[in-house]
């Protein structure tokens, strides 16, 4: 949800700026602004619109490339208050253009602020909270207050979530920051320094770089990084650890895939790979450790894909360990679910980006209430990483397009490896079962190579081009199929724009079967296993009233064939693990359909890839 860059040094601040809003774009991307200081003078451009597209910079990009100046802030925006416009785009300046600011996040009290700084004569000219910053500095420093001073009052003012980023011509050299439940870290480089909302932004030009923590306020110049805690302004940068991040640069580009979801989704074997070697170890310890603590009940909390993870792992965990898993929606659990949890309860929070605001606040009231708190996501050093109890990372490398496809498998990888984990520990599968549930387990990686080969892909392409004018799409499954149809219909959603509903397939004669008419497409998922023969006869059902059926199967099923339209064919994998592979094939189903669609699959409408606001 927007994203915040600052930098400032020896070099043109607005190119690098912009590079790195370009690399940001996945946390919004409906308006983007630039503001420089140059020879005493404010330069501010912003406007609705994108920076890249179809890889190409756009007209408002090089426009912002364009500001003159050592020193700047930028801006890529998602919009909460007020339309996506040129007005409403970040920077904000105040009355006199003297001071700019950038903010992700929201002021939940904007509209006393703004009243107040009204009646005072201040001129507001859009509809932002944002907007409320800059004044409230102008009107400390009217009263003579240095930038600093004012910046501090007025981040003491202010309720609710942000990141925020000021500069002021009056002190050219340095530019403010402070956090409270929004992501901001700092990079440090040789005579210049960067701000970002995270990482991956500034990883081509530092790898060296502070996360920030709420309630920080982060003075940064050419020269000098400062870190002081809001409230007794104590300067605390020297009990803040610099991180060296290892991740090469190279890999947040494009490497020759058209987009970066298709790039991620082949990315899937090695995020798999990668995830099921280095934290096993820490798996099992984990697994023992919580056996030793005799929980009486798992929690999963989660949003989105990470949440349809949560339920794959329910399932494995049920049917290997047969522990009780309860997988909730984060926003759910944090206002209702939450009063269920005590000391005997663990608190499993799966979030890719560790900074979803549903989720940390699931984990926060988790807490509150005595339970013990794990985390499993893809970045190190997120918010969540420092709140939580225990973390488990995936390693599927940063994922830039909004919607999720490493970052799921990966999560699969960790959650089943913990079932299997549990089920040794707790007695209910003996060493030799787990150890055959291991190697189908290490046996994924290639099994999603094989699912992602050319003549697959092209039968994939062919099917979301015939297929991408129909409107109302259908996916079911049985047992863990059910996660698998969860998430594919969430895929050819978020990125088609076509609606997907998904149905535990036993529900369709509950309401869905009214639906079913001519030409509907219904994604079957047919794993072998408990619920096989019942799935064949749902797919049946569907059939018989005219449904397009597209079924995804085992290679090794020839009887399938005579009940569907078209059968996807993966390689077989034990049902417990199925939504692993399952999955996969409907990422690219989805991915093909956008395209043919004319939408770009990395950007799309209305979403951001990291929810940071509730
Ligand atoms: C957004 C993204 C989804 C993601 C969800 C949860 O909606 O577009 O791809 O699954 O947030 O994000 P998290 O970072 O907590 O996994």
């Amino acid at each position: 949800m927007c994203g915040i860059v600052g930098y400032v040094g020896d070099r043109d601040a607005a190119p690098i700026i912009v590079d790195a809003l370009v690399r940001l774009e996945y946390r919004g991307y409906d308006s983007a602004g630039v503001a420089t200081i140059h020879e005493g003078k404010l330069y501010v451009a912003k406007d609705a619109g994108k920076l890249t597209e179809g890889g190409e910079p756009t007209e408002l990009q090089r426009k912002l490339r364009s500001l003159p100046g050592k020193i700047g802030i930028g801006h890529t925006r998602w919009a909460t208050h007020g339309d996506p416009n040129e007005v409403n785009a970040h920077p904000h300046v105040d009355c006199e253009e003297r001071i700019a600011v950038v903010h992700n996040g929201i002021i939940e009290n904007f509209m006393e602020l703004r009243e107040e700084l009204e009646s005072k004569g201040h001129r507001f000219v859009s509809d932002t909270d944002t907007e409320v910053v800059p004044h409230l500095i102008e009107e400390g420093m009217k009263e003579g207050k240095s930038f600093f001073e004012a910046f501090v009052e007025a981040v003491r003012k202010l309720e609710g979530s942000y990141a925020v980023a000021a500069i002021c011509v009056d002190e050219p050299d340095v530019i403010l920051a402070a956090r409270k439940e929004s992501p901001l870290v700092v990079g440090l480089g040789d005579g210049e320094n960067f701000l970002a909302s995270d990482i991956p932004a500034i990883l081509p030009e530092t790898n060296r770089v502070i996360p920030i923590d709420d309630g920080e306020i982060v003075v940064v110049r050419k020269e000098e990084v400062k870190i002081l805690d809001a409230n007794t302004l104590e300067d605390v940068t020297g009990s803040k650890e610099v991180q060296v991040v290892e991740e090469d640069p190279h890999k947040l580009e494009r490497g020759g895939y058209p987009h970066f979801m298709l790039k991620e989704i082949h990315e899937q074997p090695e995020a798999v790979a990668k995830t099921l070697t280095l934290e096993r170890e820490r798996l099992f310890e984990m697994a023992e450790e919580l056996v030793k603590g005799d929980y009486s009940r798992l929690c999963i909390v989660a949003c989105g894909t990470s949440y349809h993870a949560g339920l794959g792992g329910k399932y494995a965990t049920e049917m290997i360990a047969r522990f009780p898993v309860d997988v909730q929606i984060a926003s759910e659990f944090r206002y209702v679910t939450k009063n269920l949890v005590d000391e005997d309860t663990l608190v499993l929070a799966i979030s890719q980006s560790g900074e979803t605001a549903d989720t940390l606040a699931a984990v926060r009231e988790a807490k509150e209430r005595g339970a013990t708190t794990i985390a499993l996501t893809n970045v190190v050093g997120s918010t969540i990483t420092r709140e939580v109890d225990h973390v488990i990372y995936t390693h599927a490398g940063f994922e830039k397009a909004v919607a999720a496809t490493k970052t799921y498998t990966a999560q699969l990888a960790a959650l089943y490896l913990l079932a299997v984990e549990l089920g040794r520990h707790m007695g209910e599968i003996t060493d030799s079962e787990a150890e055959e549930y291991l190697r189908e387990l290490e046996s994924v990686p290639e099994k999603l190579e094989r699912i992602l080969s050319w003549e697959m892909e092209r039968e994939l392409a062919v099917m979301g081009g015939r297929y991408k004018e129909r409107p109302n799409w259908f996916f079911i499954g049985r047992g863990p199929g059910y996660p698998t149809a969860m998430e594919g219909a969430l895929k050819l959603k978020e990125i088609t724009y076509q609606h997907a509903e998904a149905y535990p397939a036993g529900e369709l004669k509950h309401g869905p079967l009214a639906l079913i008419e001519e030409g509907v497409p219904v994604v079957a998922v047919v794993q072998p296993g408990g619920v096989y023969e019942k799935m064949l006869a749902n797919v049946e059902e569907v059939k018989a009233r005219g449904a397009t059926v597209i079924s995804v199967a085992d290679e090794s099923d020839d009887i399938v064939e005579e009940h569907s339209d078209h059968v996807i064919r993966v390689p077989s994998i034990t049902e417990e693990f199925s939504p692993i592979v399952y999955t996969v094939p409907l990422q690219v189903l989805a991915y093909y359909m956008s395209v043919a669609r004319g939408i770009d699959p990395d950007y799309p409408r209305n979403l951001a890839k990291s929810v940071t606001v509730e």
